[in-house]
């Protein structure tokens, strides 16, 4: 199914109008399909079908309360870095059993607020975050559930900022030396060793690194098995690509079926973290075109939307397709499409050809729907947009656009300033 179709000479988010959202919402918003969320869900978790296996959407791609609510209704679990993101699943009803928790600094109130929650489990990325853990749960009275985080050392062949695996890396701990990890804390009085995880990186365009990283995983299990170190989930992390521009990724079938063949007769729960694959190209920013100017070298398009809604651009040159909202628009344009951010690294597109949407008329960049909104900042003092989750023929906006007073609201000023 098409879910953001041309209908009735306008872009539709499945059978909603985006114009109809951009004249009752204003501008800029994102929007997201809950039909594409709930195939893409449902896909990855079939496509494992005959294993046990744990999907935990990465929160940190789309952390929408309404998205995570729907995709909660659905049976999925979340993959969660901070406090902050527990409390979106939680609130979102996410079950806590469906709940593993990454991250190279987790802090101990964080580590509480897990553990009394009844996380699936911890993923571990240093003996230091062991010690601290081991010591929370013990003044909880409690034990906490572990994988450690092992950094396998594959090239992932993505961009380096997004790259994960390597020894280079900050992420997880050294294949070489983690057997010694897991013998160190599986002797920690108030952790228990339940699991094993590894996440290369995001934006895979191949299997062949998620291969050669689950060999290695497996290899290790093997071996733990042997110490009597029993590891039940195996936790791939996420990073499964999209298509953005002209990118072919893995379908999740050959992706699974991939892994399956590593991992089978194995007697593992398996646990995945994806976030992009998911929401990546459910989702959509939509932005009215503000001016136009042409200079000498070249022809811009100003648009209400900027570097603090959708980051990518600027910090990955990642490329993200532009199209009009109205289907007919007369004549093309090459431009730079840009926000009003005070930086010229605030672009959304560079020489791209466009239609030649004029002032008053909209655009919409896709494949927004991961770390999109999640990536959004205030700067600027810019409001942050509204998010509009579409289900069917019904919008429900689940994020209000924010207002001036939420930008001051959380400020004081020192009385001594105001007499
Ligand atoms: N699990 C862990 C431990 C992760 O660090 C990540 C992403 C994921 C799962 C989800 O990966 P995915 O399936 O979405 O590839 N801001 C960047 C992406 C950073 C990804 C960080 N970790 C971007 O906009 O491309």
């Amino acid at each position: 199914m098409e879910y953001f179709p041309y209908e009735n000479g306008a872009l539709q988010c499945e059978g909603v109008s985006l114009e109809k959202i951009a004249e009752e919402v204003g501008t800029p918003f994102y929007v997201y399909s809950a039909g594409y969320l709930r195939e893409r869900y449902r896909e990855f978790y079939d496509s494992f079908e005959g294993c046990e296996r744990i999907v935990c959407f990465a929160v940190k791609a789309n952390s929408n309360l309404g998205v995570l609510g729907m995709l909660a209704s659905e049976g999925c679990g979340a993959d969660i870095v901070s406090g902050g993101e527990l409390h979106r699943a939680l609130e979102a009803g996410i079950d806590p059993k469906k709940i593993a928790y990454a991250g190279v600094g987790k802090t101990e109130d964080e580590m509480e607020f897990a553990i009394n929650s009844g996380i699936l489990m911890f993923n571990i990325e240093s003996r230091q975050e062991l010690d601290v853990l081991n010591k929370v749960a013990g003044r909880l009275g409690k034990k906490a559930p572990i994988a450690i985080r092992v950094n396998p050392n594959v090239d992932p062949k993505t961009h380096p900022y997004i790259s994960t695996g390597l020894k280079k890396n900050k992420f997880g701990l050294p294949v070489e030396g983690v057997m010694d990890d897991y013998r160190y804390a599986a002797k920690l009085e108030n952790i228990e060793v339940v699991g094993a995880h590894c996440h290369i990186g995001s934006q895979l365009t191949q299997v062949d690194p998620f291969v050669d990283a689950t060999r290695i995983m497996v290899k290790l299990i093997r071996d733990l098995r042997k110490e009597d170190i029993n590891i039940k989930y195996l936790d791939f992390g996420g990073g499964l690509g999209i298509t953005y521009d002209d990118e072919v990724p893995p379908s999740m079938k050959d992706y699974a079926e991939a892994l399956k063949k590593e991992i089978e007769g194995e007697g593992l729960t398996l646990v995945f973290e994806p976030g992009r694959s998911i929401a990546g190209n459910s989702g959509a920013l939509v932005t009215k075109v503000l001016y136009t100017k042409q200079t000498e070298m070249k022809h811009f398009k100003i648009v209400d939307a900027a570097m603090n809604d959708l980051s990518r651009p600027t910090l990955y040159d990642a490329y993200h397709k532009i199209v009009s909202v109205k289907e007919k628009v007369e004549g093309k344009v090459t431009a730079d499409v840009v926000g009003t951010i005070c930086e010229t690294g605030d672009f959304l597109a560079k020489d791209r050809e466009l239609p030649d949407v004029q002032p008053g008329g909209y655009y919409a960049v896709l494949s927004a729907g991961a770390y999109g909104m999640t990536m959004a900042s205030n700067y600027n003092s810019r409001p942050r947009a509204a998010e509009v989750l579409v289900d069917g023929d019904s919008y429900f906006i689940v994020r209000r656009r924010e207002t001036y007073e939420d930008l001051t609201g959380p400020e004081s000023i020192p009385a001594k300033y105001t007499k």
